[in-house]
């Protein structure tokens, strides 16, 4: 039997959920691990203070790893067909336990294996990608397709809806917001992957996987969320610095500094959101051709330097 392992961390469930229906219909025919990661210190969900998610952004761009608890001797002892990895994106950049598992020694247990990447975002998760894949190279592990899920709400209704989740722990729908996070449809329909991922691995030929779930539309890009990642993440990493230079995620020291980020970001997004949506539209028109190669290179799995 092939043997499949799953690392994942999620916080509310919703990507093991994925995963599980990902699995679901080729479950009895592979040998499935799952592997969650834990934080030595965990970050509480529903979260317990806008100050406490709004600090997590300065680590999560930088690449900070935190400590992880050990993943299973028996695990890492076991030379796996294929390994997927399920991570959401925290402020444009891999969400701080995925980026502490990457770095840590456990991640040698990716080592010459195919690894499928599986991201349940918001809609913005293109950087954390990138990192993801240059972390990948650097473990020597080999990315052979990505699935991405988001939820397709418009920018600020998902916005509205995460911060209820986030804060309520509340994904279902309410009164004026739809639920929140990838939407239930796109969780059930997860199943489809299954097959030709259990073809690729009973042909021992994961090379045309990416193909073939990108023909199950496991990627859906809009251009211009390109654009307003990039603007995003370029102050993002100004900000980290800028945050870092005062302490360390916790630090009473920085907290006039976070303060400062969660207002202007609350402004950038609520204020000035239709304008740099009207200005991200027309520089997407202006540049289309160049913004469409993007998209496709955003699609793919190679890692260039400087895309985001
Ligand atoms: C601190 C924080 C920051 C987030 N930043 C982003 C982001 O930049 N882009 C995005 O698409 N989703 C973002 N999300 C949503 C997550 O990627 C994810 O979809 C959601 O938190 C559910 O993940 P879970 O499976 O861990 O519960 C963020 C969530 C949190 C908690």
């Amino acid at each position: 039997m092939k043997k499949i392992l799953v690392i994942y961390y999620s916080q509310s469930g919703q990507l093991r959920t994925i995963l599980d229906n990902i699995l679901s219909n080729i479950k009895d025919e592979v040998a499935v691990t799952y592997a969650e990661i834990e934080m030595e210190k965990p970050f509480p969900f529903p979260w317990q203070s806008a100050h406490s998610f709004f600090d997590a952004m300065p680590e999560s761009v930088a690449l900070q790893p935190e400590q992880v608890k050990p993943l299973p001797q028996e695990i890492l002892n076991t030379k796996y067909d294929l390994i997927f990895f399920g991570y959401a994106p925290w402020f444009l950049s891999p969400s701080i336990p995925a980026t502490s598992f990457l770095k840590s020694e456990y991640a040698q247990v990716m080592k010459d294996t195919p690894v499928v990447t599986v991201i349940g975002s918001r809609n913005m998760w293109l950087n954390a990608q990138e990192q993801v894949k240059l972390m990948l190279t650097q473990i020597g592990a080999r990315l052979v397709a990505n699935i991405a899920f988001y939820d397709d709400n418009p920018n600020l209704v998902s916005v509205l809806s995460i911060i209820r989740w986030a804060f309520k722990g509340q994904k279902e729908r309410s009164t004026f917001l739809p639920e929140a996070g990838v939407q239930s449809r796109d969780i059930a329909a997860a199943d489809r992957f299954g097959t030709p991922i259990r073809n690729a691995l009973t042909s021992n030929d994961v090379e045309n996987l990416h193909k073939e779930l990108l023909q199950n539309g496991s990627i859906n890009l809009k251009p211009g969320l390109i654009i307003l990642e990039r603007r995003g993440i370029k102050n993002f990493r100004k900000f980290s610095a800028y945050i870092r230079e005062h302490g360390n995620r916790g630090d009473e020291a920085r907290k006039g500094r976070v303060k400062l980020f969660q207002r202007l970001l609350t402004v950038g997004i609520f204020i000035l959101s239709p304008i740099s949506n009207f200005t991200a539209w027309l520089q997407l028109q202006l540049n289309k051709k160049a913004i469409m190669k993007d998209a496709e290179y955003f699609k793919g799995l190679k890692y260039e330097e400087g895309k985001v």
